[in-house]
This record gives C-alpha cells, structure tokens and sequence, in this order.
C-alpha cells in the first residue's frame, strides 16, 4: 500500500548499517526503486514522512539499506555510487549514515557511539571509489572528509540521550578496512599506534562519493567490539550482532532525535548544504 513516487526533493537521508536495517515508528510514504547509471542501489529507498518540531509539517526522509533488504552485500559489494547517485537524484542533500564499528581504544567501550572527524583510507582500491572518470574529470577537498555542520547536531542530539544509556565520544580516528577478514593483531596495533579510534569497512569509498556529489555527509559509529588488539580472542560476527541488537534500540533513539533536529526549519541551510558551494561538476552531470 506505498506509493512508488514521489513528487517533492527529499533533501535528508539515512543509510543504515549491519544491524540498522530499517527505522520503524516513522509514518512510510513511498518506496522508490530507482535506478542510476551506476546501476541499481543496494535496496529500495523508503520515504518516511517527519513531522518537524517546529512547524508540524511532515519532512521527507529518505532510508538505504547499505547491506541490502536481507544482508546481501558484504562490505566491498556495496554499489556506493549507485547508492550516492540514487540519493542525490531524489534531491539529496545530507547524509546521516550509521555503522557498527570495531574499538580500537580502550575508553571506547562495545556500546559507546563515535562521531568520527577524520578517516585512514585502508581499502585496496578494488571498490569503484569515484564519479569522476571516463572523460568527466574533477578534484575535491577531503581535508575534512565530515560535515563539521552536521557533526555539531549530532553531538548535540546524542548528549542529550545520555540520561538514557546513551555514551558518546564527541571525536574519532575512524579506520576504514577492506575486509571482509578482519584485521590481524599486528595491523590492530599498527591502527593504534597511527591514533586510531575506532575501524570499520564501510565508511569509504561511501564519504568520497558523498563529497563529489556535493551532499553533506557524517557518519555515526558504533563500537561492536574491542577489535582483536584487545584481547586473545578474535572478533566475530556473533559478537557484532550480539552487541548491535543489544543497543539498537539506542541507535533508533539517536538516530530519531538527529532527525527532530535536522528537520527544524533553521537548519534549512544545514540539510541543503549550501556552505557546499558547487567545488564539482557532479551537480550538473546528474540531478
Ligand atoms: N565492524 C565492526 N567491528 C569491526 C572490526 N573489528 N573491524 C572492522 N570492521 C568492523
């Protein structure tokens, strides 16, 4: 019974991660299977309608799954640019974008949420990681590959949850792996002692294609496990899923209240990106 249109820009997305597979309690309006010239997106997007704090009127979000429907991409078959693509063609803007993550510091603790400020790109360049090739030529900054902007709300929005189990480290160093193996001791080190935070496998090429699509982009971790530095016990899935579904419900609330938030009409400027001021020529190739 959901429309499979929809007329207005969307200018808000989520993509969630392992664990983070869908965001009930919001009214659904529409799904949409779009396709792009990179192919198709890793699921159907969803348009969930907001109601804004501040005016009432119902705010278009749209929801991907990263991982598919049913977990079906692992993280080096994720088709980023069609994800990317498929947002900025409904009218995206902004990007809130979840991940389970591995800790690599003992004072992030397996439940703790990390807003990263800057990444170590360990991926083998084996994921088509850019927009920008076969004649269509362009640079982007990567200096600060998040959005300080929208990095600022969500710090905000979850402190205010820490009444309610909610822990937050407000920086990080996130790592970006290939996988899907996990690290070895030695690399887990090696992360540490480069100052690294927190690791994970999807982050990237996901924040470069954000960027060259001009769409405001911050991502919010988190920790599943204390990675294999940590203890003479390896990482696995179980673990993951274990602690992931233990705080999901932590998640859901987080993510909820970075979308009360977003959708207030003075963050207009925010959620359109407009400090983002067209550095690429992706606007003009897909909108
Ligand atoms: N995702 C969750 N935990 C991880 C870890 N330890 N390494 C890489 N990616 C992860």
């Amino acid at each position: 019974g959901v429309a499979d249109s929809y007329a207005d820009p969307v200018r808000i997305a989520v993509i969630g991660g392992t664990g983070l597979q869908s965001l009930p309690r919001f009214t659904y309006a529409a799904t949409l299977n779009v396709s792009t010239p990179w192919g198709q997106p890793s699921s159907p997007i969803s348009i969930l309608h907001h109601p804004s704090p501040t005016s009432g009127k119902p705010i278009p979000i749209a929801f991907l799954s990263r991982h598919g429907l049913h977990h079906e991409f692992a993280p080096h078959e994720v088709p980023a640019r069609a994800n990317i693509a498929a947002l900025r063609s409904i009218g995206v803007r902004t990007i809130i974008a979840f991940s389970a993550v591995g800790s690599l510091q003992e004072e992030i603790k397996p439940r703790d949420f990390v807003v990263p400020d800057q990444i170590i790109d360990r991926t083998k360049g084996v994921r088509p990681f850019t927009f920008f090739e076969k004649g269509m030529v362009g640079h982007v900054g990567f200096g600060d590959p998040f959005d300080e902007g929208l990095a600022k709300v969500v710090r905000v929005c979850g402190h205010s949850l820490e009444g309610e189990g909610v822990r937050l480290h407000d920086r990080g160093l996130l790592v970006c792996m290939e996988g899907p193996q996990f690290s070895t001791r030695a690399e887990s080190n090696l992360y540490r002692s480069w100052g690294g935070s927190v690791i994970n496998m999807s982050a990237l090429p996901e924040a470069k294609l954000a960027r060259e699509a001009e769409i405001g982009y911050q991502m919010i971790c988190m920790a599943t496990d204390y990675d294999c530095w940590h203890t003479s016990e390896d990482v696995n899935v179980e673990m993951v899923m274990g602690h992931m579904k233990a705080n999901s419900e932590n998640a859901r609330r987080f993510i909820g209240a970075v979308l009360d938030e977003l959708s207030k009409e003075e963050h207009g400027d925010l959620v359109l990106a407009k400090h983002l001021d067209g550095q690429t020529k992706f606007a003009g190739s897909i909108t």
